[in-house]
């Protein structure tokens, strides 16, 4: 096109480049430049919207901070107590613009459309696709029972066009799926890159912070699972929510990983199903079902997902090796930690993981990050190497130390009590958390340990 020319921008820090590079020399990422169309000299148009869009407010005036009035959110419910948690608890916050993402088909839009008729409750809302056409949204809102009072439906892609739209229809909540289709005059590059989806962003930003309508963007996710776009969408947005699961398993976790208005160790938890998606309410129960009984190498596990105690399961297997360099594999743990877990079983132990194959994991797609679950993996391996059985009853809870020590961790009364709900019967603990303050759970014994090796013994006694 003329008046234009072909660069590359790397999508982690906007670096430019005429040519396409493999590693960015500003920021040091790998393959992370990207084809774009610029104009040669930026028309007045584009000049006068970037600086427009940068106007985010007019008050411009440094202020005491005495002066400074602590504002009140105004929070808009989704009808998904799920959905509210992980936005920070109570709902949508009017003005905020939010970031959600995940793989194609995990059911981004499905989730939106459904919390349409909760919003809408004393709401306007105006659901923009560039995706699917009006029929196809409505064909999928009415299987999905949505009523749509007070929704607003709307196909388009150009953001000029979108934003009069929305200046008719003066919606409370607007959203956008997703924000990699739609394009502004602004600049001459395609839908989706980085110029495109930077500038749209910004327009929508400056139109929920002006206006004080909430904006929920639906980004798509590149080949290694992160947004697509330039990294700096994920800045300025005030929520980054991802959507995740497994595409052949019915349930969903959404989880915020960034978030202005709240914690970012909340999750929330979902079901697919043949009518949309339905809250797990109980997440711990769905993780348990169909747990296998009588069989080395399961151990259950307590981790703490922000407020929440969650009881997961931990799998190994741990089988002679056939290789010179014995595997590794983990889905769910941490590897490096693994490796820590193993190495401490290997020396203080006398275990000979050395010459197995180790693979392990985590039911249910959950990633458990804790250290508080370092005892439940170290039982697991310890279980599936000497082929003894761990109780079905029995939950572990504990961090170890490079000596093999115990160590205390948060929350411990939380999360017994959540296993004692599920059942369980005994559980293993740090000793160093009850040492100063004791406390006991109806229906379930805990077993105190200072170190792994006490494990063993009460593996024994108990088994
Ligand atoms: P969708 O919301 O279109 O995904 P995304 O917007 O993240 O790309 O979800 C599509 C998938 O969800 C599709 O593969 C079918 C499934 N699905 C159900 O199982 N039940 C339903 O009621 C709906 C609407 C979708
Ligand atoms: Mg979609």
């Amino acid at each position: 096109m003329k008046g234009t020319k072909t660069i590359y921008i790397c999508s982690e820090c906007e670096q430019k480049s005429p040519k396409w590079m493999g590693k960015c020399p500003s920021c040091g990422a790998w393959n992370s430049f990207v084809e774009d169309v610029i104009a040669v000299k930026p028309t007045a148009t584009e000049s006068a919207a970037r600086r427009t869009s940068m106007q985010l407010s007019s008050e411009s005036v440094a202020r005491p901070y005495n002066e400074v009035d602590i504002p009140t959110y105004m929070r808009c419910p989704t009808g998904m107590n799920e959905l509210d948690r992980v936005l920070g608890g109570g709902g949508l916050v009017t003005g905020s613009v939010i970031l959600l993402s995940g793989e194609p088909g995990i059911g981004k839009s499905t989730l939106l459309m459904q919390i349409c008729d909760a919003l809408g409750e004393g709401h306007r809302v105006l659901y923009v696709s560039g995706e699917e056409s009006t029929g196809q949204l409505k064909m999928r809102a009415k299987r999905l029972g949505v009523k749509g009072n007070n929704l607003f439906i709307l196909t388009e892609t150009h953001l000029e066009r979108i934003l009069s739209e929305a200046d008719k229809v003066k919606p409370d909540v607007m959203i956008v799926d997703s924000v990699q289709t739609i394009y502004s005059d602004s600049s001459n590059s395609t839908a989706g890159s980085v110029t495109q989806v930077r500038e749209c962003t910004l327009s929508f930003i400056c139109k929920a912070k002006n206006e004080g309508i909430s904006v929920i963007l639906v980004g798509h996710v590149n080949k290694e699972g992160g947004i697509a776009g330039p990294k700096v969408l994920e800045h300025m947005v005030d929520a980054v929510l991802y959507f995740e699961g497994e595409r052949q398993q019915s349930y969903r976790i959404i989880r915020a990983m960034k978030n202005r208005y709240g914690s970012t160790n909340e999750i929330g938890v979902f079901e697919m199903t043949d009518t949309g998606l339905c809250e797990v309410a109980n997440p711990s129960e769905m993780l348990l079902a169909g747990r296998p009984t009588n069989i080395s190498g399961n151990c259950a596990v307590c981790t703490m997902e922000g407020t929440r105690p969650l009881i997961a399961e931990v799998q190994a297997l741990v089988t002679p090796t056939v290789f010179p360099a014995p595997r590794r594999t983990n889905n769910g743990i941490d590897y490096n930690r693994v490796c820590l877990i193993l190495a401490v079983l290997e020396k203080r132990l006398g275990q000979r993981f050395s010459q197995n194959d180790v693979y392990l994991n985590v039911i249910g797609g959950l990633h458990i990050d804790e250290p508080a679950s370092d005892t439940a993996v170290a039982l697991a391996l310890i279980s599936s190497l000497t082929d003894r059985v761990i109780p079905d009853d029995l939950v572990a809870i504990g961090e170890l130390g490079l000596a093999g020590e115990c160590r205390a961790v948060s929350n411990l009364e939380l999360r017994v009590k959540e296993a004692a709900r599920l059942g369980f019967r005994r559980a293993i603990i740090p000793y160093r958390n009850i040492e100063k303050r004791k406390f006991e759970c109806e229906g379930i014994e805990l077993i105190p340990i200072r170190t792994i090796f006490e494990t063993l013994s009460i593996l024994k006694d108990h088994s």
